[in-house]
């Protein structure tokens, strides 16, 4: 098979929300100052039981409802988190037992890439589906970042949310994933991460900490390198792209991002505003909104790209 095409997608968002108001009640911040650096308003919060793998689990049947194929024909789940609610067992076979889908016993794992995870999941599924191994795949961003948010730092407590999106990609002679284009370094790992660790040698709780200004500036560097890439190896120009699908850290970097692109910013798949930061799932999110509200249209070629934590960067082109 040529392609790997995206056959339905699916997203979940938790009710609860917290605006900039109610973090005015919390740090010395203000709306204005969030709207003017990031762009801001609100975000998604999941609460009690309702975390990362119940997210995954509703985007991915609003997915494979979408996709309108058996979804016995699953061959491969692929979870992108870096705030899973356990260490062990991953995400991915929770999810697969809850669709029902054990009884195929397709493989299933997680990634972790932080808020490029998802470009790294949709990676591994599409070369799955091109090399024959599998037909269908399911593709799934779940984070619930809030959890790991510490809520007295005003630098980094005003950009996260939570929330969960999806793709079903399937095999497709004409059109899909045209190419995919991964970078890390390791160098910048001590820019974005979490404090204490897991097996108690730190006696620090996790909490996300952030040099933001220096990760701002390397973020816009390499996702403006990385469009360049993009262009430079597929052979296009800048105005064959139909639509921008970002990862939402900044509305500052998407910018920057259009304007390497030429692209105003009506072409800019927007979600920031309502869900501030959401990491991994903040591409497939925007994505099914741009689907289902009808201004992504099956032939359309979009690109998606996602900065985060490691750093790890990708991009995705896309023939939709
Ligand atoms: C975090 C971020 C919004 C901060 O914006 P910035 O313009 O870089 O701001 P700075 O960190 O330089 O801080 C500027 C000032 O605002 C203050 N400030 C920080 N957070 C604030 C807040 N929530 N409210 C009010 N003031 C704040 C700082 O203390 C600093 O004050 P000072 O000048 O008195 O020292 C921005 O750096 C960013 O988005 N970084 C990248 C995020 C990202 O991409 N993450 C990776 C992908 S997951």
């Amino acid at each position: 098979m040529k392609y790997s095409r995206i056959f339905g997608t699916g997203s979940y968002l938790p009710p609860k929300t917290t605006t900039n108001a109610d973090l005015e009640k919390l740090v010395d911040t203000s709306d204005q100052w969030i709207m003017e650096r990031t762009g801001i308003r609100s975000r998604h919060i999941s609460e009690g039981l309702l975390a990362t793998t119940d997210m995954a689990i509703i985007a991915a049947e609003r997915a494979l409802t979408d996709a309108a194929i058996d979804k016995n024909a699953i061959g491969l789940i692929v979870v992108a988190t870096t705030t899973p609610d356990v260490i062990f067992p991953s995400t991915a076979t929770r999810v697969q037992h809850a669709l029902g889908l054990d009884t195929t016993e397709c493989p299933a794992f997680d990634v972790a890439a932080a808020c490029a995870g998802f470009i790294y999941a949709l990676d591994i599924a599409d070369q799955y589906i091109r090399n024959g191994s599998v037909k269908y795949a399911l593709v799934v961003s779940s984070e619930s970042v809030t959890r790991v948010v510490d809520w007295q730092d005003r630098a980094t407590c005003i950009l996260f949310g939570d929330g969960a999106g999806a793709v079903v990609l399937g095999a497709d002679e004409k059109a899909g994933i045209c190419a995919n284009h991964l970078h890390a370094n390791g160098a910048y790992a001590d820019m974005l991460g979490v404090t204490g660790n897991m097996y108690g040698s730190k006696q620090e709780p996790i909490r996300i900490k952030m040099r933001g200004n220096e990760v701002f500036k390397i973020a816009v560097n390499k996702l403006g390198a990385i469009v360049e890439e993009v262009l430079l190896k597929n052979n296009l120009d800048k105005s064959a792209i139909d639509w921008l699908v970002p990862h939402q850290a900044n509305l500052r970097i998407i910018s920057a991002t259009a304007r390497k692109l030429n692209m105003s910013m009506d072409k800019v798949i927007l979600t920031i505003e309502d869900q501030g930061n959401t990491s991994a799932a903040s591409v497939p999110l925007a994505l099914d909104i741009g689907i289902r509200d009808g201004r992504i249209k099956r032939g359309d070629l979009l690109l998606l790209e996602a900065f985060g934590a490691g750093m790890a960067w990708g991009a995705s082109l896309i023939r939709y």
